[in-house]
């Protein structure tokens, strides 16, 4: 189905996976036949010679939420900055599903296709109210929105309410968002990306800065999303990863040096080699 699809009236469905939900368009479906969403194949890409990604392999599951992590300067950054179309690897390919090739895209095609980017600091409508935050995410989509006047429907409202509720954020809906604590500005930006129904999510670093209760609660929301979208979190926060993630994969020098359970890769010699060695 295209992007010009014909709207379908309220189809009920509330998913974000890319099919048929609320009332809007029928997406472009990435194909998860093969379990599969993301492939990095032999991935490499250098700056002025030296080589941030060097050989970087990574298959994500649909559904999965995998966790990177590694030192500074690993790649993590550079990994998310190539998914998205910000960085052309200099070899290499990388695949969202069976089919669409990443490296032939511009970075709003590929937000278009389902892969949704979270980057360190919030970046959300201080003035505005957490709701109409979550609305002004929907109108982004210009290709179901042509103009900002566009009325609200209830399909659309109920949909912010789902999100709200998700993000727990109900009760701050009507607050400007400059009013909330950094976490939940976090976690609005979350919701601002569900908002454009993306099935794949990138988060670098998404924790940072937020207090022990505000983590627990982030741990809580990646695990409700894990399953209906994919998730790949990169994260220092060791404590963090260990609670959420179903697969780990270590990250050094470009390269991927372990990947497996956070116990498995806490037992790898190497990695606690290169931990160690900080
Ligand atoms: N645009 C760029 N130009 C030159 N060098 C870059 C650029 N982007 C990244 N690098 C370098 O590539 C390497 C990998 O950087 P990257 O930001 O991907 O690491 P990271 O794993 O995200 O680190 P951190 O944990 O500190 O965020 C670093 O040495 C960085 O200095
Ligand atoms: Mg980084």
């Amino acid at each position: 189905m295209s992007a010009n699809a014909t709207p379908i009236p309220n189809a009920g469905a509330s998913g974000a996976s890319g099919h048929i939900s609320d009332g809007r368009v029928a997406m472009k479906g990435v194909d998860i036949s093969h379990k599969g969403i993301l492939y990095l194949d032999s991935i490499s890409v250098s700056f002025d010679g030296f080589k941030a990604l060097n050989d970087l392999n990574l298959v994500v599951d649909a559904g999965e939420l995998r966790c990177v992590i590694g030192p500074n300067g690993a790649g993590k950054t550079t990994m998310m900055d190539v998914i998205t179309g910000k960085t052309r690897p200099d070899t290499g390919s990388a695949f969202f599903g069976q089919s669409i090739d990443l490296t032939r895209l511009s970075e709003p095609e590929i937000a278009d296709r389902g892969i949704g980017r979270k980057f360190q600091k919030p970046t959300v409508f201080t003035d505005h109210t957490v709701f109409e935050n979550l609305e002004l995410a929907r109108k982004a989509d210009k290709r179901v929105w042509p103009t900002l006047t566009a009325r609200l429907d209830s399909a659309a409202r109920d949909r912010i309410l789902t999100i709200l509720d998700t993000i727990k954020l109900t009760a701050e809906a009507g607050r400007p968002a400059g009013l909330l604590s950094h976490g939940q500005k976090q976690w609005l930006e979350i919701g601002m990306l569900l908002m454009q129904e993306p099935q794949l999510l990138l988060l670098d670093e998404p924790v940072a800065g937020m207090t022990d209760d505000e983590t627990m609660r982030s741990a809580e929301l990646f695990e409700s999303l894990a399953g209906e979208y994919t998730l790949v979190v990169v994260e220092h926060d060791m404590d963090f990863v260990a609670r959420i993630a179903d697969r780990v994969t270590v990250l050094h020098e470009g390269h991927v040096l372990a990947e497996g359970s956070m116990q498995q890769v806490q037992e790898n010699e190497q990695v606690i080699e290169v931990f160690l060695g900080r």
